[in-house]
């Protein structure tokens, strides 16, 4: 049962080393993209500790095999719940109203003969390379061979000045590489564009090639530029500006010959050569009928307003001449795979890849790597973007890629993730050392890969509004999800940009694609632009977790994380909770989100998210069931402290969203009597924030936490203040 055997400090630990990098913890994510996939680790051990007798820590390393369990997944996503219920052999029902989630679920656990897979891998990028290879390379300045391949281009916006009409460049900074995985600081030149490297960021110097002093920072700030010409200041863009223009202005390149003696990167200044290829793509492209590349104009949204108020109208646009032919011939090659499955498996990888080719994306001058257009959760234009080499680097000898974004690295990585899909495994960690653990007999999919018998799953994937669903009375063991949280990411006002790609190649009559948009009505969350509030989410939330309860047996789990700065955005889970008939019997903590992941550092982050679990019938322990904010305040210390005892060090933020959960909890335990739930939407909800208000009210309870940290740092909060009893001891307990 989850609420006395989930090990917090065991799970939270997993988690946190797989948030840390996901990929590596289960590869299969790297089919696709997906948007805040919550820790695999974490379902697997919601599941294991509710249906298996075992020590978690034991179970988690061993073969299970749990297939009377059927669970769903209303909002399967990228399908976290669904693959680690489907690995465990349970039968899986999973929705999502979003046509690229399902498409995504549908990759991960289709199986696919992975020797072919690799060839015709390998044939799309010889064919590729063959084609356009050549408009990738460069000619390297210390052996002088022109055989140097490109790994990222670098570009600068650049505008026409609107008082002298003359052009110049929009830079926020000339430094284009810092001196950490660089042994030096590449400064580029201000007035002459030449590439320096040097030892002080403080003291450049002069520039090599024309003796200006070199400086650091850039005229572009804020959203202004001010003309280096005439002085006219002029805005980044104008309303009615066109898309924006790029000058290219430096390349990071690879020498094979050259590495083996070279210390740090090779960048250098294009040449004329360069910029020669560059414009043969050019001529090449507009002499190119397309077939492929998608004419949809983009729509208002609140994430793409800011591609409209840049002059963008439509996705093509957001690619270079280049990156569109290759892009296009990726396609067309695509297409000419006789094998269904592998298309389909190719098509994922183009939509995956289109990420890493746009001229949205950015150059991390640090760790000298392009990072890809949703390395936030929306669509950040900047001033200096990264053209990644398309076909993609890979040094042979090694088996690695050189460089990120090409299609070697998206190949790679999905074979990576299917060949996971037939032999999982988990790491295990004593002290600094991690071990792999295989894990015999689990597998993920539909039908076993290459085992010689037959082997089957039930999986049901919809693609559907999961507030229409109508599961069986009685016919599921659990409910697991990560619903959407309100207004946190627009999830198809982002992968429209990938799915105008993959419909082109689809087709309307797949499954899913009859739409030109994934954008949905029904979308559970806060979007300004499609006039959804708070009233429709929590409307939408309701149906859902009532359609799902109904499913349920009895007493069974309804398990759901959740995460949110602010009380407001917990009121319609709770509304949804009672709607649904459940009682909440508990609110755990593990972490869910990485404060390092680039969309929330800066912010008052916080990692950790609520598990909230809820059954109609079961119980809870009586110590979980207070009566004052105080008290509150001494659980969350509890979760903090358990947390730490997994190495996790819970921040500021944390603490509130676990208060949160557990404010939210308990207002589910006390107004679930005589909850009405015909009741005004608005009324419910306000009712369940008087109850907070009546109980105390949030602020109250970290207050009291503040209270136990008031002489020391917030994370040794527990450390003030120990618990007397341990959060497992169950010796008494309520019934519900
Ligand atoms: C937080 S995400 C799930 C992420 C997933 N657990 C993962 O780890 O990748 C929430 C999902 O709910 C989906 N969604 C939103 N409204 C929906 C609805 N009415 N019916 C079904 N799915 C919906 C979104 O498309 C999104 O994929
Ligand atoms: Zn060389
Ligand atoms: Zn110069
Ligand atoms: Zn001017």
């Amino acid at each position: 049962m989850i609420e006395r055997d989930l090990d917090i400090p065991f799970v939270a630990n997993l988690a946190l080393r797989e948030k840390q990098i996901q990929q590596n913890y289960r590869p299969v994510i790297a089919v696709h993209k997906w948007f805040a996939r919550r820790p695999g680790t974490l379902f697997r051990s919601l599941l294991l500790s509710e249906f298996t007798s075992q020590p978690l820590a034991r179970a988690f390393y061993q073969g299970n095999n749990i297939s009377r369990v059927r669970v769903a997944d209303p909002f399967m996503g990228g399908g976290t719940p669904v693959l680690e219920a489907n690995r465990l052999g349970c039968k899986v029902v999973g929705y999502d109203i979003n046509p690229m989630a399902y498409w995504i679920v549908k990759q991960e656990t289709e199986t696919i003969d992975l020797r072919a897979y690799e060839k015709a891998a390998g044939i799309l990028r010889t064919n590729l390379a063959a084609r356009v290879g050549h408009l990738y390379q460069t000619r390297c300045l210390e052996c002088g061979s022109e055989q140097a391949r490109v790994k990222y281009f670098l570009w600068v916006k650049v505008r026409d000045c609107r008082n002298c009409g003359r052009e110049f460049a929009l830079f926020p900074g000339y430094q284009v590489a810092a001196n950490r995985r660089h042994p030096k600081t590449v400064l580029l030149c201000a007035d002459c564009g030449e590439l320096n490297e040097v030892d002080s960021r403080d003291h450049p110097g002069d520039c090599s090639s024309c003796g200006k002093p070199l400086v650091v920072k850039g005229p572009a700030r804020s959203g202004r530029c001010a003309c280096p010409h005439c002085g006219e200041v002029n805005p980044y863009s104008d309303a009615e500006s066109d898309p924006p223009r790029h000058r290219m202005f430096a390349i990071e390149y690879h020498c094979a010959d050259c590495r083996p003696y070279h210390r740090g990167r090779f960048f250098k200044k294009p040449e004329p050569a360069d910029l020669a290829r560059y414009d043969e793509a050019c001529s090449q492209w507009k002499k190119t009928r397309s077939r492929f590349v998608p004419d949809d104009l983009i729509p208002r949204g609140d994430e793409t307003d800011r591609l409209l108020r840049w002059g963008y109208r439509r996705y093509r646009e957001m690619f270079n001449p280049r990156q569109l032919l290759g892009l296009e011939l990726s396609c067309r090659i695509i297409e000419k795979e006789p094998d269904e499955r592998l298309r389909d498996a190719l098509r994922t990888n183009l939509s995956d890849l289109l990420r890493y080719q746009n001229m949205l994306c950015r150059y991390d001058t640090v760790a000298l790597k392009s990072l890809d257009i949703f390395s936030v959760h929306g669509f950040p234009v900047g001033l200096v973007q990264c053209e990644s080499n398309l076909p993609g680097i890979r040094n042979t000898h090694k088996g690695i890629n050189v460089g990120s974004g090409g299609w070697s690295n998206i190949t790679d990585k999905f074979a990576k993730a299917k060949s996971f899909c037939d032999a999982p495994f988990e790491f295990h960690h004593q002290g600094s050392r991690k071990v792999k653990v295989m894990v015999p007999n689990e597998w993920i999919g539909r039908t076993r890969n290459g085992s010689g018998r037959v082997e089957t799953r039930e999986l049901e994937l919809h693609c559907a509004d999961a507030a229409e669903a109508r599961p069986r009375p009685g016919s599921l063991d659990a409910v697991l999800t990560d619903p959407p949280y309100f207004g946190n990411v627009q999830y198809a006002e982002l992968m429209d940009f990938c799915y105008v790609w993959l419909r082109r190649m689809v087709g309307k009559n797949a499954e899913g694609f009859a739409n030109p948009s994934t954008r949905n009505v029904r979308e559970l969350t806060g979007n300004m632009n499609m006039g959804r509030g708070l009233t429709s989410f929590t409307e939408g939330l309701s149906r859902v977790f009532q359609r799902m309860a109904g499913g349920l047996k009895r007493g069974s789990p309804f398990v759901f994380t959740y995460h949110h700065n602010d009380l407001e955005a917990y009121l319609p889970i709770a509304v949804a909770m009672l709607d649904a008939g459940l009682t909440c019997s508990a609110s755990l903590p593990c972490p869910g989100e990485m404060g390092a992941s680039i969309h929330i550092s800066g912010t008052k982050s916080s990692i950790v998210d609520t598990v909230f679990v809820c059954r109609s019938t079961g119980h809870v322990p009586r110590r979980w069931i207070v009566r004052t904010p105080e008290a509150v305040a001494d659980l969350v210390a509890d979760d903090i402290r358990q947390l730490r005892a997994g190495g996790v060090r819970a921040t500021q933020g944390d603490a509130r969203c676990l208060a949160c959960g557990h404010v939210i909890r308990l207002a589910v335990w006390n107004l679930r009597k005589n909850w009405h739930k015909e009741e005004p939407t608005d009324s419910k909800r306000k009712s369940i924030a008087r109850w907070i208000e009546k109980f105390g009210g949030l602020e109250a309870v970290l207050g009291h936490l503040r209270g136990l940290s008031a002489t020391a740092a917030h994370e040794q909060l527990m450390m003030v203040r120990e618990p007397e009893s341990d959060y497992g001891v169950w010796d008494a307990k309520v019934s519900f």
